[in-house]
């Protein structure tokens, strides 16, 4: 049998490329996009039928926590990569707060010596910001398999933290690439902390970690970034103030959102209880309609899921024991397109943040757009289908979703990462073939 000139031909699918969204066939080689346009069928060994979909660069969500090494009952790196395609998302970027905390290139290196073989998807780690002053930041920043520096300015989950404006000072002096911030101001945070009693409703949350201690930790980090000139990322912004804030420091600073914050608001506290519960908080409508101008109007350049599963006991813990987190890598996708099907935001607009978006601000090489010589990573979707979010669907260790039972129109309908189709129809196909993300520059 002679070769076939492509591995795969993607078949009459609407594609949304960087031009436009158009009706083609996009051919695969050796794991790249070869050429758009239109070809037979016999020209390649496999041929996927994508009438009636649309063709999507594939997701890239760059916040998840995956809880290996250290916490692996809540979630490892195998069944949380799996939940990822399952939900469409091709690329994940890893949070630094396991145990131990990924603060060294042995820790790094360990992530990716456990993700080989067992990923499911292309990934990359953070490397947690410390208070140890011996730490050489600009080259951990650029090892192999780094996707940058995150720092948690108040307490979350774990113990990484750099609460002083000194300590912040040191890491932004001594570092280049893009660093990922979780602005909640520690010190407010401390003098309100009064207010998250024992026996209190988790409705508190939002009160305890209030707007100013959003707002504040935001706006002193924005002028550290600006004595160095040190481009920075603020992650799950929460309040219209910061939208506001923000807008005036689009030369400086990225900008994300989660799907939680764009689809919850405090009623959920009264439904869900402590599964809302999350750092920083669900808020109030008000601020939910400032986070979607904040779409609307070009502030937000990012939406990740800030996946942070915990084990159902531990959440069912009276507030304020329980812990702050909940899943969402799975069900970014789905919700996102609900929003695309709601007219809240156009289809280009979710591929530019949920795609282009991380891979420009973070310079990650071959990835985030439908283009000849970029990585053939696909998310495939049928905007008609409907279906309901549920528990059942979720393949995290922690087994359930502050969405269970939500009817959503948009559903992912197969995963492709670098020509390799690892999921069709909600099934996982193949095996584990992630590898490690490079970086323009790094
Ligand atoms: O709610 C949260 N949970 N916010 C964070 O910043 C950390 C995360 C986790 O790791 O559980």
């Amino acid at each position: 049998m002679t070769k076939q000139l492509y591995d795969l031909i993607l078949k009459d699918g609407i594609c949304v490329l960087p031009s436009g969204i158009e009706q083609l066939d996009i051919a695969i080689k050796d794991g790249l996009i070869v050429d758009i346009g239109s070809f037979s069928s016999s020209q390649a060994t496999r041929t996927v039928d994508c009438k009636n979909l649309h063709v999507l660069p594939g997701v890239i969500d760059s916040q998840v926590h995956f809880r290996e090494p250290g916490m692996e009952y809540k979630e490892d790196l195998e069944s949380g990569t799996r939940s990822a395609i399952l939900g469409g998302v091709t690329t994940v970027f890893e949070m630094p707060n396991t145990k131990p905390p990924t603060i060294s290139e042995e820790a790094l290196n360990d992530k990716l010596q456990r993700a080989k073989g067992r990923a499911w998807c292309d990934h990359a780690f953070f490397i947690g910001g410390t208070l140890n002053h011996d730490i050489d930041w600009g080259s951990l920043e650029f090892l192999d398999g780094c996707c940058g520096i995150k720092i948690f300015m108040g307490s979350s989950t774990g113990n990484l933290l750099v609460s002083e404006d000194e300590a912040l000072d040191e890491i932004f002096r001594n570092s280049r690439r893009r660093i990922a911030i979780h602005a909640e101001d520690e010190h407010i945070l401390r003098e309100r902390a009064h207010i998250a009693q024992e026996g209190r409703h988790p409705r508190f949350h939002p009160e305890w970690r209030n707007v100013d201690s959003a707002l504040n930790a935001t706006k002193r980090i924005i002028n550290i970034a600006r004595r160095y000139k040190h481009p920075l990322h603020v992650l799950h912004i929460t309040t219209a103030d910061e939208i506001e804030f923000l807008a005036q420091h689009k030369d400086i600073a990225t900008v994300e959102v989660t799907p939680q914050h764009l689809t919850l608001t405090d009623e959920a506290y009264e439904r869900i209880g402590t599964l809302a519960q999350m750092n920083p908080p669900i808020r109030s409508q008000q601020h939910q309609d400032g986070l979607w101008e904040g779409i609307r109007i070009g502030i937000v350049d990012v939406i990740g899921s800030d996946h942070a599963p915990h084990a159902l006991d531990e959440k069912n813990k009276e507030y304020p024991a329980s812990p702050s987190g909940m899943p969402g890598v799975q069900t970014m996708v789905p919700l996102m397109l609900n929003h695309v099907n709601n007219q809240k935001l156009s289809l280009q607009r979710f591929v530019d943040l949920l795609c282009s978006g991380p891979a420009r601000i973070y310079g990650i090489s071959r990835k985030g757009r439908i283009a000849v010589g970029y990585d053939a990573d696909f998310t495939i979707v049928d905007l008609q289908a409907e279906k309901t979010i549920s528990n059942s669907q979720s393949a995290s260790k922690c087994g359930w979703t502050p969405f269970d039972g939500m009817k959503v129109k948009g559903w992912p309908q197969a995963t492709i990462i670098r020509g390799n189709i690892v999921m069709q129809n909600d099934e996982v196909q193949g095996s584990p073939l992630g590898e490690k993300v490079s970086f323009i520059g790094a």
